[in-house]
């Protein structure tokens, strides 16, 4: 496994690779990989000649009171369980090399990213969608492999490549939970002990939308259903609990047709997201 950390190094290993025909899957991340992150990884493994793993904080996806000083980081674990997952390249760069101090260019979304985590949100996608859209153009990749733990992230990345025709397969691939449930995510650390008993409420709520959705196909009902379930928890305080069609992301009445029922609620300081598709 090679980890290098600027875009020249990364270019010239792709190019290698390419002139041999080879194919190229691609997970980014942020780090303080888990069993999620590894899902992609295993997957991005079995439908690719090569893998490659980008690790990077990208701060332009943090709002101003958010916790980008505060989001946890160890290389060294991600490097273990990259090298385990078979991964070949991980490309890890330091802010600067990502950003120049004169960097104005910017990949922007509406419609999409206006509800749910966007709200709360507002520079989030922006961030996101510019960062994805510069280690697309570093990685060139074949495919690349998304989590549906992050829905709405999903879907933005989705239409993205739609929209401006990049030509990359966007791979979704299921959410990896806790044994008891809990969504895994790199921001579970937060929690303390409480919390992390209290944070079940999530997946509680999901899994009870998902069995309700079985027979009642009024969203408003259900919706209503799993807010009272998480407001039974004391320490969560509900952000948002929507339902939405799963590929615009714009609220629906009726739950037909591919919709997702999804979640941000704060557990103390952490704030957590979760969705089920119905
Ligand atoms: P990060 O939160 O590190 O997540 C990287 C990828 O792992 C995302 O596609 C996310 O959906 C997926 N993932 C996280 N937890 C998961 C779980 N429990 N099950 C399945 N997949 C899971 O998402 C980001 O980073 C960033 O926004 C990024 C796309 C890298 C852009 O900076």
């Amino acid at each position: 496994m090679i980890i290098v950390s600027t875009v020249e190094e990364v270019r010239k290993q792709i190019k290698e690779w390419k002139m041999q025909g080879q194919s190229i899957g691609f997970v980014p991340t942020m780090g303080y990989l888990h069993e999620g992150h590894k899902s992609l990884i295993d997957c991005a493994r079995k439908e690719n000649d090569r893998v490659v793993v980008s690790i990077f904080v990208n701060p332009m996806q943090f709002g101003p009171a958010e916790d980008l000083a505060d989001y946890p980081r160890d290389l060294e674990h991600d490097t273990q369980i990259c090298e385990s997952a078979g991964t070949d390249l991980i490309f890890h760069p330091e802010p600067e090399e990502m950003y120049d101090g004169d960097f104005c260019s910017f990949v922007d979304m509406s419609v999409l990213t206006e509800g749910l985590c966007g709200k709360t949100r507002p520079v989030h996608f922006r961030g996101v969608c510019t960062v994805v859209t510069k280690l697309f153009n570093i990685v060139t990749p074949d495919r690349a492999y998304f989590g549906q733990k992050d829905g709405q992230q999903l879907a933005v990345i989705r239409r993205m490549v739609r929209d401006l025709n990049m030509d990359i397969c966007i791979v979704g691939c299921p959410i990896v939970r806790e044994e008891d449930g809990l969504a895994k995510s790199s921001r579970n650390t937060y929690l303390s002990p409480e919390e992390r008993k209290a944070a079940l409420v999530l997946s509680q709520a999901v899994r009870l939308g998902a069995e309700l959705a079985k027979t009642e196909k009024d969203a408003k009902k259900v919706v209503l259903a799993m807010k009272d379930k998480i407001q039974t928890e004391p320490l969560a305080r509900i952000d948002y609990v929507e339902a939405v069609d799963a590929l615009s992301m714009q609220p629906v009445k009726t739950l037909e047709g591919g919709c997702m029922l999804a979640m941000a609620v704060y557990i103390g300081k952490t704030r957590l997201i979760d969705n089920v598709l119905v």
